[in-house]
């Protein structure tokens, strides 16, 4: 249920008619609110890891490096802590185990009891965090809300039919969580005590509450009555929903994907076939590489890395908030340009423009800091570095964040979409939580080469695109299998001989046969 599924009535070629009901509104609220939630979380630690008094309470040695002033300590390693980052990363670790196994979870409860249950689970892991008294406490609650995330960005992934810049809305909600996070994080820091950061994490109930409680009053969807076998229910439903008696075209409709959907049991053997090689490295690749840009060391850490560099506690989080409000805007630019410009022409504009920030940046920090003394940046230089930092946070937004779930959405065919989808959200916590846990301690031992290490995976991503990644811009669902055939690469690997062809051929006129019998 992407965000897009508010409207999905009439976001797909057909228009069936019917109006704004309350349960398209809750809907709305609900997909609305999950996006925010995994925005809120991403941004959130960062600030709360760089507030004195949170470090003071829970990392004691962390906070000693930080305010005692020693000439022969490395200013780099100041935050080098395993458990620091593990505050933050264990959220993707516990997402990417439950993400393995939230597709069945997910098909058996359906999509109501799972936004409940994620939901619940979201609010006890912001309520531990808020009240947090010792470490464990903290870990617990990140992981409770890794546990709550896996179900959510499911179902938000789930609709594939829903296309161009509705497919966006979620990314788009996931930077106006960060954005908020950022600005809260801001707004605590100025009170005294441990007031703070309790109230920046316990404010992650409020999206969670909306989950929780929106889903109570979710009636169950057409769809998931459908796929149990009550259909009046599924007709009754739709005439509820959408607000009219006459909803025989959609219900038609309905008992077809339903139906198609249970044609299709083997997602995973499928997904290892060689005609789905394509899709399969993409579904990989797209992840590891959108990780691997370096996104999540500016997204988590922006706050402390700054105040590493010698930025003041203010300036740390204020940079923070003019870097969120950038990070949304431009993922605008993008919902509003994709399906004009193209896919390939955003990712491969982003992607150069990322890696010159990054080297302007890493040389930035290199000529004002060195490697081993401490920092004393000027007003000027410091707006300057600012300035790139945000220029490479726009590349990314424009191109290799939202661009790469929506694409992922578009390739992955009815007969591996579950697999694909699950195997794309997994790498993609996989990686979170590698750059989430491993920053502070190559941020110590790199040094302001970091920023030249991510702007290296920059480069390769940009190549990748260029030379595998085919433009799915309007190009129709069915006629998706042609983008590989017509590669100059990918058609080597899926009709490269005889007993490929001869097989694709099969597959091709058995989905066209049900095709036709659908429409
Ligand atoms: C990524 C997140 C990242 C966010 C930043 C998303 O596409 O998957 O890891 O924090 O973009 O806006």
């Amino acid at each position: 249920m992407a965000v897009g599924a508010c409207v999905s009535a009439r976001s797909t070629k057909k228009v069936y008619p019917g109006k704004t009901t309350p349960f398209v509104l809750i809907t709305c609220l609900i997909a609305a609110s999950s996006g925010l939630i995994f925005g809120y979380d991403v941004g959130i630690s960062g600030g709360v890891t760089s507030m004195e008094s949170f470090l003071s309470k829970f990392f004691p040695s962390v906070y000693r490096k930080m305010i005692v002033a020693d000439k022969n300590a490395n200013p780099y390693c100041k935050f080098d802590s395993q458990l620091l980052t593990a505050f933050t990363s264990s959220l993707y670790l516990a997402a990417l185990i439950t993400s393995l196994s939230a597709s069945n979870f997910t098909r058996t409860l359906g999509r109501k009891n799972s936004m409940l249950i994620g939901g619940i689970i979201f609010l006890l892991g912001s309520l531990l965090n808020g009240a947090a008294q010792n470490v464990a406490m903290l870990i617990i609650g990140r992981i409770l809300l890794g546990v709550g995330a896996a179900p959510l960005y499911l179902s938000e992934m789930a609709p594939v039919h829903l296309r161009g810049m509705l497919n966006m809305g979620f990314q788009l909600m996931i930077t106006f969580g960060i954005f908020c996070a950022n600005l809260i994080n801001y707004a605590t820091s100025k009170f005294t005590n441990n007031w703070n950061w309790r109230i920046s994490l316990g404010l992650a109930a409020v999206p969670a509450m909306i989950i929780t409680l929106g889903s109570i009053f979710l009636p169950d969807s057409p769809n998931s009555l459908m796929a149990r076998g009550h259909h009046d229910k599924a007709r009754t439903m739709l005439q509820k929903i959408r607000g009219i008696p006459n909803v025989d075209e959609e219900f038609d409709d309905l008992v077809a994907a339903s139906d198609e959907l249970k044609m299709v049991q083997h997602a995973w053997s499928n997904v290892i076939k060689r005609k789905y090689r394509p899709q399969l490295v993409m579904a990989v690749l797209l992840p590891a590489l959108q990780q691997l840009t370096g996104i999540n060391v500016i997204m988590f850490y922006a706050p402390v890395l700054f105040k590493t560099i010698g930025f003041g506690s203010n300036g740390s989080l204020i940079s923070a908030v003019i870097i969120g409000l950038v990070n949304m805007f431009s993922t605008l630019v993008s919902i509003f340009t994709v399906d004009k410009i193209g896919r390939r022409s955003l990712y491969l504009e982003g992607g150069p423009q990322m890696f010159i920030c990054q080297i302007i940046a890493g040389t930035l920090i290199a000529i004002n800091f060195g490697s081993s003394e401490e920092a004393n940046m000027s007003k000027l230089y410091a707006w300057f570095l600012l300035a790139f930092v945000c220029i490479y946070v726009a590349g990314f937004a424009w191109s290799w964040g939202p661009l790469t779930i929506l694409v992922a959405s578009e390739i992955f065919p009815l007969e591996i979409r579950t697999a694909a989808q699950s195997i794309f959200i997994s790498v993609n916590m996989f990686f979170t939580f590698i750059v989430a846990q491993a920053f502070l301690q190559m941020l110590c031992h790199f040094k302001f080469g970091l920023f030249y290490f991510f702007g290296g995976w920059v480069m390769i991503s940009t190549v990748f695109v260029y030379l595998f990644l085919p433009e799915t811009k309007n190009i129709p669902i069915e006629k998706m299998a042609l983008v590989w055939k017509d590669h100059w690469f990918w058609s080597k690997i899926v009709a490269d001989d005889h007993v490929h062809k001869e097989q694709d051929d099969v597959d091709e006129m058995e989905s066209k046969k049900r095709l036709d019998s659908t429409i």
